[in-house]
């Protein structure tokens, strides 16, 4: 993806972070729907505990990150020096974060630290459950997922990926989706909301996908407690009913 410049703001470069199941339930709004049986793309999953978490009551997910490429011996490390990295910048500017989901920062590294946890213990098991690959492009056939879930890249780092890049980037999760894709947070590392939200709605409504700003049962970043839903049109046959 393009738009790097020499000195990003917030939080810097992007980070491999590690939330759990419970934050991705949240962050989702996915309490109400049932899981098993689910299809389900988390892009990009960097190392969190939802797949493994997912998979246990009975979802198919998978997770695609270009850090899968990276040997699980460094890219585990890589992911805790990470995680203790984020869990420093929350330290450092508590004005950007409420302390509702969390209760300290303390509270913040255990969970992320034991999300880490189940993330290892999955990413060493046999299959093809975690894919290497690189937003905007997606080695999966279209309409491949019942429900694509995006957190923590599109919006937060608007000094790496531009204005052009989101939409190829929603173009594409959208493209494997069968019925939504659920974005989150809507702000950046600074809890700035994205300059770019109101033209790629309008650019996404122009492909014929409905687009909904819905409230979600969790809030961390300051101001960040809405997502973005995207509703994948249907109308061809053999489809998904909407997931809900
Ligand atoms: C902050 S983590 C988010 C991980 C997880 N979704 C979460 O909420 O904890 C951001 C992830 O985006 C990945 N990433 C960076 N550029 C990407 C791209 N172009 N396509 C897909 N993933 C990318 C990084 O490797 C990193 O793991």
């Amino acid at each position: 993806m393009t738009g790097s410049p020499a000195s990003p703001r917030g939080l810097g470069d992007i980070i491999i972070t590690s939330r759990g199941f419970g934050e991705y339930r949240a962050m989702f709004d996915l309490a109400d729907l049932p899981l098993a049986g689910l299809s389900i793309l988390d892009c990009p999953g960097g190392a969190s505990g939802f797949p493994a978490g997912a998979r246990a009551l009975g979802a198919r997910v998978v997770g695609v990150d270009p850090a899968y490429a990276i040997p699980p011996g460094v890219l585990i490390p890589r992911a805790r020096r990470d995680t203790l990295y984020g869990n420093r910048y929350v330290r450092d500017h508590p004005e950007l974060y409420v302390f509702e989901w969390f209760t300290d920062a303390d509270d913040h590294a255990l969970s992320r630290l034991a999300s880490l946890d189940a993330f290892a213990a999955d990413f060493a098991g046999p299959d093809d459950r975690y894919v290497a690959a690189v937003l905007p492009e997606l080695p999966f056939a279209d309409r491949s997922f019942d429900l694509v879930l995006s957190g923590h890249l599109l919006f937060t780092y608007p000094d790496h990926l531009d204005q052009a890049a989101h939409l190829a980037a929603l173009r594409e999760l959208v493209r494997v989706s069968r019925s939504e894709v659920r974005v989150f947070p809507l702000v950046d590392t600074t809890a700035t909301g994205s300059p770019y939200l109101d033209h790629l709605r309008r650019a996404i409504a122009a492909d014929g996908a409905e687009t909904e700003l819905r409230r979600v049962p969790y809030h961390f970043q300051r101001g960040a407690d809405t997502m973005l839903v995207i509703g994948v049109p249907q109308g061809r046959t053999g489809q998904s009913p909407p997931v809900r």
